[in-house]
């Protein structure tokens, strides 16, 4: 049975991804701040994603174990209608923590694991908030996380192609969760199935690029 491990699973997009997988057969791997509150499907594993002493005793819990898809997940937006004016640098630096630096750690902290699996695939959820192309007003730490994160994860692309580990951004579109708020354009089942989908059927020739949850490339 092919392993997920994925962060952010106790809701939104990430609760209906593990909810797919574990039907879909995968042992699922659900990382989340409050194991015992976790209510899908699968094991529950505490990883806050920021805490790096959270992350040090994750990887001693899965020393040995193949994960096939390592999906970072998890993400905070806490500038949502900021503009310049309320711009504060401590979310900023906590949404870079979160969006940004965490995924990058814990890859890189579960790379043996991804490297010892069949499929090796890293998959970040990324958003279209970090197209630089697609630029609208606003939420600059969100979209400049987004951002770093996309260059962050192509740098790491190059960096683990050489241990057959391969990589994939995610826009998983606008939606209706805690995040995206009810008048998003689609719901969870939309996104999380087309992510599965585009992850599922992912070629070498793909990795490390951006690409919509109905599996379009995305500008970056
Ligand atoms: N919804 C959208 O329209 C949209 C669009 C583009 C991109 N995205 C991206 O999609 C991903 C999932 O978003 P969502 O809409 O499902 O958001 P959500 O419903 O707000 O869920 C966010 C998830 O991230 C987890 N999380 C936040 N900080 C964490 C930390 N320090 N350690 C561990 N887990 C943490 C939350 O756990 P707690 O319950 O413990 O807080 C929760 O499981 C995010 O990366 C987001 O940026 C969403």
């Amino acid at each position: 049975m092919p392993t997920l491990l994925l962060t952010g699973a106790n809701r939104g997009i990430g609760k209906r991804l593990a909810e797919l997988y574990a039907a879909d057969g995968w042992d699922v791997i659900a990382a989340v701040r409050n194991p015992s509150a976790y209510d899908g499907p699968g094991e529950a594993m505490a990883l806050d994603v920021a805490d790096s002493d959270s992350i040090s005793v994750a990887v001693e819990n899965l020393s040995g174990r193949p994960i096939d898809v390592l999906w970072n997940n998890a993400g905070v937006y806490l500038d949502k209608n900021v503009g310049l004016d309320d711009l504060q640098a401590d979310a900023w630096e906590e949404t870079f923590r979160v969006n940004t630096i965490a995924p990058i750690m814990i890859s890189r902290a579960f790379a043996d694991n991804v490297a010892a699996s069949d499929q090796r695939k890293l998959v970040f959820t990324s958003s279209k908030m970090g197209s630089i192309t697609l630029l609208s007003g606003g939420a600059y730490a969100y979209r400049s996380s987004k951002s770093a994160l996309n260059m962050a994860v192509s740098v790491m692309t190059k960096d683990l192609s050489e241990r057959g580990i391969r990589t994939l951004l995610l826009h998983p579109g606008w939606v209706r969760t805690d995040m995206g708020g009810s008048s998003a354009d689609i719901d969870v089942d939309t996104s999380a199935g087309g992510m599965k989908s585009v992850v599922d059927g992912m070629t070498d020739g793909q990795s490390g690029a951006f690409l919509n949850y109905d599996g379009e490339e995305f500008p970056w």
